[in-house]
Order: structure tokens, then sequence, then C-alpha cells
């Protein structure tokens, strides 16, 4: 058992410190003589063998000193791993809490250590996991001795990523009850200010791409206040040197495991320090501890890498892979789907769905997924979500009979469904008005005709656990589609204190993690994506139950080159749904071949989300092709470590990105030029990945062969693109290792 985690007393026994280290990384603390927990280095590995590094301590002027006789020991600039409020450190605090007679300070001070082998579970949320030998995990307890409450605080390194996860929980040992205002999952202070700010923003149909900017003195903060980890921004934060790019260059990141509202800050502080942290959102939180009780915080994922952003990517996706999503689906190759919401919304019926299911048969798609209409009295969007009963008017012979018949073409058959929300018009809301999230006296702000369900009450929890588990035992439903179409308001729960209803934030989450985990170990072979307006909540929390994520309602070939750019730049290509949909595209209009929209859709979990019927011979059978390729080549596509050749943003007139298999045997390259230009340049793409003693022969994806090259060749001299190919054209090529030959030396 290798040793990751080791400690050391100082000379007098008075102080301890730490280093947690693989072959990729190391992070060091240190107890200091004032008995506080100071941070001293993340970062690339450093020899196991040092641990006598300290953080320095300097005399500063117009600073306070907790002890009067340290003069140098000054809060306001120790580097610390949980920071407090209100004893002289003015920075962004981790923990702020209230006691019962109003006191709003925190002293916390380290009490003891332990190291557990492995990954301890944590209960009720999603957490990441090891096997014994795969991971150590260290736990450091603070103590405040006047507030009587403890802090424990949860670092696992795992073997091979450069990764630490961090959790921490409070615990109120004292009589009185204590409120806490806030508890962040992770802060760090490093020893210096010169990053730029990665962050995974955007808006509905354009969610996750990547922005980066400059840090500057005062505080970035990135959050969600909506009730989802949304849309708008991404629970991640990265910080990453100016001369970082995808091939070169630290990066260091924060991605929270949860899926409500979050905060996440870098702060540059006087002295050119940054201290950032991640956790659940501070505002309009607040958490009553009662004697005994405690308060888990969900983890977060801490990652560095020394060589750039495509290594970092591929780091985490792995470490996602093995380490996070828990479906027996997690490493299994993907079915290729047909969704009928773009093909048909609302307006469909028994015949045309199985019209469309024969024809996706004929071509070798496996699954035909069902979406939003199919239940209660939903015939548009204003009525029926909570009425979770199939509509026999519609397909008459129910789930069942429409799931045989889609059985009976050869294919799986997958159900769409929005369990966390009620309409109005419904008959769940005409039983149990009060079941929604709601402030008595204030009307319900409806959103796509819509309420959310209070999934902080445990009624309704066990209502939604046995209604659904009663619909996937009755019809053979291979998959399903777990959207959530609005954002939350009126977030107040009916059956709670006043005292408490700024805990139903985070209740809700609870309660959903509590359903989902009920849904997905009662049905383990189900496949689940997750959906919330596309990828409202793409997010790691929903990850570990549902091992693929709807990327966007964005389907347009030319805008998701961006989206899944910026997707990937985390989550794994295995999680990200991603659909050929019709042209002229349904949300931006733009025209593009068949071939580029095949190509794109095949960077991720691959399927189309149009009306195969109405499809042209020449491009239904383009269509057959690709399906064929995808299921040739789709452990490389959705499990190849995935590098990002040119990034495309708004400027740029091409895209390019390769997956390699894991022994490099192989690779799959995609090209997208987006704009042609006349008289264009050469363009060459210098692939990455690949074997430099290997030789390869280099084919289209159609099978026309480009001839035999080598691995070093192909990464340094290029592989050159067509010169003139058109907008939104695209090609895709196959490198396959080739034995037996000969090079001009
Ligand atoms: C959301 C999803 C879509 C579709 C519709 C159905 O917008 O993202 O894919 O399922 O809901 O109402």
């Amino acid at each position: 058992m290798p040793v990751w985690i080791e400690h050391a007393d100082v000379e007098d026994g008075s102080s301890k410190r730490f280093h947690l280290h693989n072959d990729k990384i190391s992070y060091m603390m240190e107890v200091t003589h004032e008995g506080d927990l100071a941070h001293v280095y993340f970062g690339p590995r450093i020899d196991k063998t040092t641990l006598s590094r300290r953080t320095p301590e300097v005399q500063r002027a117009y600073t306070a000193n907790p002890n009067p006789v340290c003069e140098a020991y000054t809060l306001d600039e120790l580097p610390q791993e949980y920071p407090t409020f209100g004893r002289s450190d003015y920075r962004e605090p981790a923990f702020h809490l209230v006691q019962a007679d109003g006191g709003r300070i925190s002293h916390l001070t380290y009490a003891s250590y332990e190291v557990v082998q492995g990954k301890p579970s944590l209960q009720g949320l999603p957490h990441t996991h090891a096997a014994d030998g795969e991971a150590q995990t260290l736990v450091l307890q603070l103590k405040d001795e006047i507030a009587k409450t403890e802090v424990h605080l949860s670092y696992t390194i795992f073997e091979g990523h450069g990764i630490i996860v961090r959790s921490v929980q409070v615990i109120n040992q004292g009589d009185d009850p204590v409120v806490l205002d806030r508890v962040m999952s992770a802060s760090i202070d490093l020893p210096d200010s010169d990053f730029e700010v990665v962050s995974l923003s955007g808006s509905w149909g354009r969610e996750r791409t990547v922005k980066r900017q400059p840090l500057v003195s005062g505080t970035v903060s990135l959050e969600s206040r909506r009730g989802t980890s949304s849309h708008q921004m991404n629970p991640f934060i990265g910080l990453v040197r100016a001369d970082t790019t995808d091939g070169h260059g630290h990066a260091y990141g924060m991605n929270l495991i949860y899926s409500g509202n979050f905060r996440a800050f870098a702060e540059v502080s006087q002295f050119a320090t940054t201290r950032v942290g991640m956790g659940v959102q501070p505002f309009d939180f607040r958490y009553t501890l009662n004697r005994g009780e405690s308060f888990q915080a969900p983890e977060v994922v801490l990652s560095f890498g020394s060589n750039g952003l495509n290594a970092f990517s591929q780091d985490m996706h792995a470490f996602y892979q093995n380490h996070l999503i828990r479906s027996v689906w997690r490493n299994r190759s993907r079915p290729i789907l047909v969704n009928n919401w773009e093909a048909t919304y609302f307006d469909f019926d028994t015949d045309k769905l199985l019209a469309i299911a024969k024809q996706a048969a004929d071509v070798g798609i496996e699954l035909f997924v069902l979406d939003d209409g199919w239940f209660g009295g939903r015939s548009d969007d204003t009525s029926s979500l909570g009425d979770w009963f199939v509509n026999e008017s519609k397909l008459p012979g129910g789930l069942q009979h429409l799931a045989q018949s889609i059985n009976d073409l050869g294919m799986k058959f997958g159900l769409w469904m929005e369990p966390e929300m009620v309409s109005p018009n419904s008959d769940l809301y005409r039983r149990h008005p009060d079941w929604c999230l709601h402030v008595a006296n204030y009307s319900r702000t409806e959103s796509r005709h819509q309420l959310v369900l209070d999934l902080s009450r445990q009624d309704v929890t066990n209502w939604l656990k046995e209604r659904l588990t009663a619909l996937l035992e009755r019809a053979s439903i291979a998959y399903v589609k777990w959207d959530m179409n609005r954002n939350l308001t009126e977030v107040a729960s009916a059956v709670q204190s006043s005292a408490r209803q700024q805990e139903t934030w985070h209740r809700y989450i609870i309660g959903l993690y509590d359903v989902l985990e009920h849904v997905t170990t009662r049905f383990p072979e189900v496949l689940f994506e997750s959906c919330a307006g596309g990828g409202g909540r793409f997010d790691p929390g929903m990850l570990y139950y549902m091992p693929q994520t709807w990327t966007s309602d964005d389907t347009d070939a030319v805008e998701r080159i961006e989206i899944q750019f910026g997707t990937t730049l985390l989550y794994p290509p295995s999680s990200m749904g991603a659909h050929v949909s019709a042209v002229p595209n349904h949300q931006v209009g733009r025209l593009t071949p068949m071939t580029t929209r095949g190509h794109v859709a095949m960077a991720g979990t691959f399927g189309y989300e149009l009306d195969l019927t109405t499809l042209d011979k020449e491009d239904l059978a383009e269509v057959q092709r690709q399906v064929a390729f995808y299921k040739k080549w789709r452990t490389i596509l959705q499990y190849g470590r995935l590098y990002r050749l040119k990034t495309v943003d708004k400027h740029s007139s091409d895209a390019a990105w390769m997956s390699v298999s894991h022994d490099s045997s192989a690779a799959i390259v995609t090209y997208v030029r987006v704009l042609e230009a006349p008289q264009p340049p050469l363009r060459r793409l210098y692939l990455q990945g690949l074997n430099p003693e290997f030789t390869y022969e280099v084919k289209l994806d159609t099978g026309e062969s480009l001839g035999h090259f080598g691995g070093l060749e192909l990464g340094n001299a290029g592989l050159l693109m067509p010169v003139f190919m058109g907008d939104f054209s695209s090609k895709m090529f196959v490198l396959q290792k080739v034995d037996g030959e000969f090079y001009l030396a």
C-alpha cells in the first residue's frame, strides 16, 4: 500500500504538518504555533520526504495579531485551509456561524487527525468513491471551544489523478442551537495572483462556453441563486496562468458535486495572494443545528494539472468515470437513440411514433425515446405535470403496448419525465395545492406554466418514489430522460418552521437526491439521462446518479461545437448527450449538411432528434452510414482520450478535436470548416496523443484511404486538410495502427 498521506510533528511537538501526495500532485498543510490550520502548498508533486516547508511569517503594518507577542503572525495574511470571520482575517471566510447568544465569530483550532484507507461515503449527498488501495483520506478535526462546535475537514487523494476531494462536516457539541450562515466546502490560499479565472457560463441554449478573465484586485464571484446549478454558470472555477493553453501550462480547478445554489470566488488580497473557495451558496442560506446535530457540506473536486487544459480535462474525465459516476452504465457502450421531441413536439399518436421507430430500426438505431406529452391530458405545455399516468386516448394500450411494439422492432424503449414539477392544471395540484414551493399570501410564479414540487417535504418525496417505481415497473423502460424545466421561485416550505425557511433551498436538493438514490438503485439497469431545459443542471451531482446529461436544447451543429468544448473541459464525452436534428435548425435556423451534423454529434453519446420518415434517400443513407460508423468506433468516441486541437469561438473559422484509444492504436479526428474563405490558406492539423513509434493508416470515415503516416509525422508535420470545403462542412478521419512499415530515414 503506497503512502500518500504523511505527517510529522514539529520538533517541540507543539505543531504538526501534513503532506498528501501522489505521482502528480502535492498538497501540504501545517498547524501553526497558534493552533490555526495553515495552507502550505498545492501544485506539482514535491519530493515526498520534504515536510519542512512552512508558512512564511512577516511583520506587516496595520494588521492585527491574535497573539500580541507574535507581531509577525497575522490572520489577514496567513494562508489558511478553513478561514473564519471576525478575528482579523478580512478576506472571504469559509465559515460563518451565529451562536445562541448572538456571537458571530469563530475560533477554529486544530484538535486531531485521522487517516482512513479508501474514500468514506457521504450520507444523502452524491460523492466520489474508491476502493481501498485506490485512495486515502485525511480527516482533520478543528474545534471552537467556546461555541462547542466541531468542524471536520476531509481530504481524499486518489491514485494517479491530480485531484484532492474535500468536504466539510460541522457538528454542534454544545447544548444551545447554532445557526450556520456559511459553510464552504473548500477554501485555499494560493501564494500569488498571476492567474486568469476560467468559468463555464452562458444561458439556455448556449451553456458552458469557456470564458477567461484576468484576476485583478478584488473578488470574482461565480454563482447560482436559481435553485439549480444552472445554464448561466456551471459550478466550476478554474485558475490558469496567462500562458496556459490546451497543450501547455498550469491549471487549477474546483468543481462542486452539487446541483443547487452554489458560490465560487477568487479574491486577490492586499499582498497579491489568491483565496479561492467554493460551496453551497451562502446567500439566503441559514441552517440551524441543535445539540448533537451535524451538517454535511457537499464535496468539491480540487484538481491541478501541469500540462495544459487537454491533460487537465483528460484527468477529470477519467476521474469522473472511475470515481464519481455510479451507474452500471459508466463503462458500457451507450446506445444510439432517436428522440421524438424535435420530430413531433406534442403532436403525435401511436402510428406516427411507430413510423419513426420503424425507420430508426431499419437504419440500425438501438433505442427509441418518447419525449414530453404522453401523460395526463398533456397536449401542450400548459397542463398535467404530476399526473404520471399514460394518456390512453393518445396512446391506446398504454406504455406497455408501445414499449412492446418498439421492442418488437428490435429496439429498447425510453421515456421522458419531469418528476419535480406540477402544473396548476393537473389532478395532482387540485388534490395537493400545498405540495409546491410557495410563500403564503403571495402569488405563485409560474414558468412554462408550471410550479415546483416541494421536495424538502418527505410526504412529497415518498409519493414521488412510489409513483415512479410503479411507472418503471409496469412497462419495459430501458432509459429515462429526467427533465427539470424551470428555476425555483418562492422558495419556502409549508411544513417548515419560520426559523428554518432558509434551509429549503438545500433541503430541496437533499430531497431530490433521496428520490434519485431510490429510483436509480431500485432500477440499476435503466440508463438515466438528466436534463434541465437542456444543460441547466449538467453538474457532478447529477452525474453521480445519471451517467448522461442532455447537453443543450440548442442542437445546431455549429453552436454545439463551442458548447461541447466547454462541457468537455470537465465532463467526459460519454456523459454528453448529442443529437442530429433537422434543418433549418429549430433554434437558430441554420442549414448545415447531414454529415457535419453527424460528425459534431458523434463527439458525445450519439442520437437523432428528427422525423426520420421525412428524410430523402440520400440523407437516410447517410444516417445509416453514420449509425454503422458510430457503432464501430463508439468505444473510442465515448471513452477515448479527448484532445481539443483547434478551439472554436465566434471569430474562428474552423475547429478540430480528436479521440484516441487508450493504447493509442486508433484515433478519430474531426475537423469542421465553420466559415470558408476565398483563396483559403492551407490548413494542417497537428495531431496529439499518438504513439510516435506507430505507423497509422489514415482514412476518411467514408472508407477512402489517404495513406500511411508515422505517429511523429502526424504530430509534427501535421495532417493536411482539404483546401476548399465550403461553410459548415466537415471531415472525419480514422487512424489505425498498421504493422511492418518502414520509412525513409
Ligand atoms: C426540455 C428538454 C427538451 C424536451 C422538452 C420537452 O426543454 O430540454 O429536450 O424534452 O423539455 O418539454
